[in-house]
């Protein structure tokens, strides 16, 4: 970990804590429901099948992006780039192209009927945060006239399509694993705990996700102590750290979780740019200067070892779980990053402008329900 994502992580804080506001969303109440209510019913489009939709290649398509960003109400100022005054606008043209198939297009229609009377949860951080905002978008710039309501407090926000029935919600967790408050001891990070999974198995559609928070120290750092196989450890190694919270989830999902019911997702690594090395710029510390995404298939600088740490741990679970394999489409996207365009100035190339890369990530997530019928 060096100085250069030493002080990333720090500038991040104020990102990754995003408080949700307890907050009613906008309630549309001149709705054409009738229209919405018959599309309801209409069949499905026939099921194309993009079985390895991670490898492949950016390439510039006119037609994206897939909606005017300023269509989307509530977008949080932290991804609005356009709105927070982004010049350049080159990195919303770029379509993710498998090398064996094609993405089906997003069909905000389609992907709620499928889901209908179904819950959606992602559960993380704030990339979960900045994936479901994408979303939003998506399905409300798509169906601008059907009927939202929406709700929050600190640790679930819920939207809810109601005329399809559908609930998105978004479970604010940063370790997945549990971080309790023990007597005479303070904030205790444990390892092998996973309680908000009795909330989370109940869910249709769940979508996992942790990474950014597992290094962070000093006075943002969640807890005071770790606990690990019944030993309470003032630190470990944050790698090692990461792996074992994934095993106990892992654990819980073989144990837990009943997979003929729900369905499993886990959000690969979201990579951050803060070190030009990577991508053969080595005198460059941050995406401020980024246009363009890296062309072709390969990032130079190879996966982050947390990434092959989930690949490690998901090959353990032993029921069908989904990686939405996001970390090296997502290394090419150097450009998709709000930089210093997010509201409050402080460089991020560790979120994402929306509209943008994370719309292809909820493309892929809809291929992937495509997929899983
Ligand atoms: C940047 O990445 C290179 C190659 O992956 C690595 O050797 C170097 O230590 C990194 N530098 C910092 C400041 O993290
Ligand atoms: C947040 O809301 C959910 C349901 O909407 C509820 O179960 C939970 O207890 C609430 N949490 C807090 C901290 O108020």
């Amino acid at each position: 970990m060096g100085s250069g994502k030493q002080r990333s992580y720090s500038e991040l804080i104020n990102v990754g804590i995003i408080v949700i506001c307890s907050c009613l969303f906008v309630v549309n109440s001149d709705s054409d429901a009738d229209a919405d209510a018959g599309a309801k019913w209409r069949r499905p489009p026939v099921e194309r099948s993009c079985a390895n939709a991670y490898e492949g290649r950016w390439v510039y398509d006119e037609s994206y992006p897939l909606y005017d960003s300023s269509a989307c109400p509530n977008i949080r100022k932290e991804f609005d780039c356009n709105e927070c005054g982004r010049p350049d606008h080159l990195y919303l043209k770029y379509r993710w192209q498998p090398d064996n198939c094609d993405l089906p297009r997003f069909d905000a229609k389609d992907f709620l009927w499928r889901l209908s009377g179904k819950k959606i949860m992602f559960i993380g951080d704030s990339v979960s945060l900045n994936q479901m905002q994408s979303l939003l978008c998506l399905l409300q710039t798509g169906l601008p006239n059907t009927n939202i309501i929406g709700q929050s407090n600190d640790t679930i926000t819920t939207v809810i399509f109601e005329d399809y029935d559908v609930s998105v919600i978004l479970f604010h967790s940063l370790y997945l694993v549990d971080i309790q408050v023990v007597e005479n001891v303070g904030r205790v990070l444990k390892l092998n705990s996973l309680k908000d999974g009795n909330i989370w198995k109940n869910i249709d559609v769940l979508v996992f996700n942790t990474w950014l928070w597992w290094y962070r120290r000093g006075p943002k750092q969640p807890w005071d102590y770790v606990e690990f196989d019944n030993k309470i450890l003032k630190d470990m190694d944050r790698m090692d750290a990461f792996r074992q919270g994934l095993k106990t989830w892992a654990k819980w999902v073989d144990s837990d979780v009943d997979t003929t019911k729900t369905t499993v997702i886990f959000q690969g690594v979201s990579p951050s740019h803060y070190n030009g090395t990577e991508w053969d710029e080595p005198e460059v510390t941050n995406c401020a200067n980024e246009k363009q995404p890296i062309v072709g298939s390969k990032y130079p600088g190879g996966l982050p070892e947390a990434a092959l740490v989930v690949k490690d741990v998901l090959r353990t679970v032993k029921k069908p779980v989904h990686l939405l394999d996001i970390t090296t489409l997502s290394q090419l996207r150097k450009d998709a990053h709000p930089s210093s365009f997010n509201g409050f100035k402080a460089m991020d190339c560790t979120h994402w402008c929306v509209a943008g890369l994370p719309d292809t990530w909820n493309q892929l997530l809809y291929t992937a329900l495509v997929n899983n019928g």
